[in-house]
């Protein structure tokens, strides 16, 4: 079969050689956005009178019987034609005839493609935000039934001071937040037309670019024609969004994996998102969960490769960055699964208050109020550390937890020391006297509850 490009070649490449160069298998992904990128690149040849315009008509018309076809699925696309411009081209001339070939004046493959890639993760990134946006709405959801459910806070894994489950969820809001707009900001840069830049170095051509940039509803265009087919920064941006946007993702999945476990019971996965044992009859494992957390792995894996393919492509256009195009689609169809899959999780787990309300009883995560009554009380703060260290050893040792302890006991340890402290110690007052800007206080966890609410209605 001969090619596009077949003039300067005395011999066909053998088809598996073919077959190893072409990226129809994936970037067919692109039909939509390559005949919107044609679109305008024709009416701007015909504005600019490169084209007379019944041949703009003709190519026009051309172009929406292919779009109309692609929606039916009814292309037929070959490896021979290697990638989805040359063999929408080919298609081209099929349909409307020789005419079909002028499409290609004053462009190049290499500027075509970086325009479909904009295109594409201008509106999959819009998608995903929106996605984000579902994620924390549920996490409000969640967090504005639970303000006053208390859970043990970790560090170091180990019990440290009580919060509010509100305030835990909403620790994931705030990631999210950022994530939002990472993915916001980059859109800046994502919605920059790189049409015109030729192969490299511009065209003879009389062409607009802000024209066709503004029939494709970019902001601005590549001020050099270099830089506008060799950029695959925008992608890198968005693997790397889409990465930190994991990592948070999967470090909550980490936390319901273990608070749906018997050691935690904390939650309860709803059935519609576990999954049982091939053996064991009681199981109910939280897979999706468990499988967002590994997933996360691809998408670092999409972001390493990226990187590591343009590390040290000299300019312009190099074939390595074909490669760009299969890590970019599975990093954008595992973060929307991995959304949609989140948002769902998180609206219809179930909540064990009691289980938690027990946990927080259960341990010495009230210690640093004591220590911080006995510092109001004026004695410095270390020497209050060590004197209340010594009280949690006393507890320790007769198999109580501080709430048991005498008043007798306390003030044996200090004369500071009087019976409010019983009052001090419930794990309800230690959380609702954390009431500093963005601490755990109920008062506070309201405050950012309003707040989340009102990003939430921009949307
Ligand atoms: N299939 C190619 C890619 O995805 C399109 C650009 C090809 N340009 C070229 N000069 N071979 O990168």
């Amino acid at each position: 079969m001969s090619k596009l490009w077949g003039g300067r070649f005395t011999k066909t490449a053998e088809e598996w050689v073919d077959a190893f160069g072409a990226s129809i298998g994936f970037d067919q992904k692109l039909v939509k956005e390559d005949l919107t990128g044609s679109l305008a690149h024709v009416a701007m040849l015909g504005k600019c009178g490169i084209l007379p315009a019944d041949e703009v008509e003709q190519i026009t018309e051309g172009l929406k019987t292919l779009q109309k076809k692609a929606d039916a699925g009814e292309l037929e696309f070959s490896v021979q034609n290697e990638d989805i411009h040359l063999n929408l081209e080919k298609l081209l001339i099929d349909e409307i005839g020789p005419v079909g070939g002028k499409l290609h004046t004053g462009r190049s493959r290499n500027d075509q493609v970086a325009t479909d890639m904009h295109l594409y993760l201008r509106n999959e990134t819009n998608e995903i935000m929106g996605a984000v946006r579902n994620v924390q709405q549920a996490l409000v959801n969640q967090a504005k039934q639970h303000v006053e459910t208390l859970i043990p806070g970790y560090t170091h894994l180990q019990r440290a001071q009580p919060v509010s489950f509100a305030h835990h969820l909403l620790a994931y809001f705030w990631m999210l937040e950022r994530d939002f707009s990472r993915y916001e900001d980059s859109l800046k840069r994502v919605n920059i037309s790189p049409l015109g830049a030729g192969a490299l170095a511009g065209t003879t051509f009389p062409i607009d670019r802000e024209y066709s940039a503004e029939l494709l509803g970019f902001d601005g265009i590549y001020q050099n024609s270099l830089d506008a087919v060799s950029d695959r920064d925008f992608i890198v941006e968005f693997l790397s969004s889409s990465a930190t946007l994991m990592m948070h993702l999967s470090r909550l999945c980490e936390e319901l994996i273990l608070w749906s476990s018997q050691e935690f019971q904390f939650i309860e996965m709803d059935d519609s998102f576990a999954t049982g044992s091939s053996i064991m009859p009681q199981k109910k494992n939280p897979d999706m969960a468990e499988l967002i957390r590994g997933k996360t792995g691809r998408v670092y894996g999409s972001l390493f490769s990226l990187l590591t393919v343009l590390k040290g492509l000299p300019l312009a256009y190099n074939k390595d960055m074909q490669e760009d195009k299969e890590g970019m689609f599975d990093a954008v169809e595992t973060v929307k699964g991995s959304l949609n899959i989140f948002a769902g999780m998180i609206d219809t787990m179930t909540v064990n208050n009691e289980t938690m309300e027990k946990a927080v009883h259960q341990d010495f995560s009230n210690a640093t109020e004591l220590a911080d009554y006995l510092a109001t009380k004026g004695m410095p703060f270390r020497e209050a550390h060590e004197v209340v260290g010594k009280l949690v050893l006393t507890a320790i040792e007769k198999g109580v937890y501080l709430l048991d302890l005498t008043i007798e006991e306390y003030k044996q340890a200090s004369d500071l020391f009087s019976e409010d402290i019983f009052e001090v110690l419930q794990p309800k007052t230690v959380v609702a006297r954390r009431n500093s800007a963005g601490g755990t206080g109920f008062e506070q966890v309201k405050l950012a509850l309003t707040k989340a609410d009102k990003i939430l209605q921009v949307k």
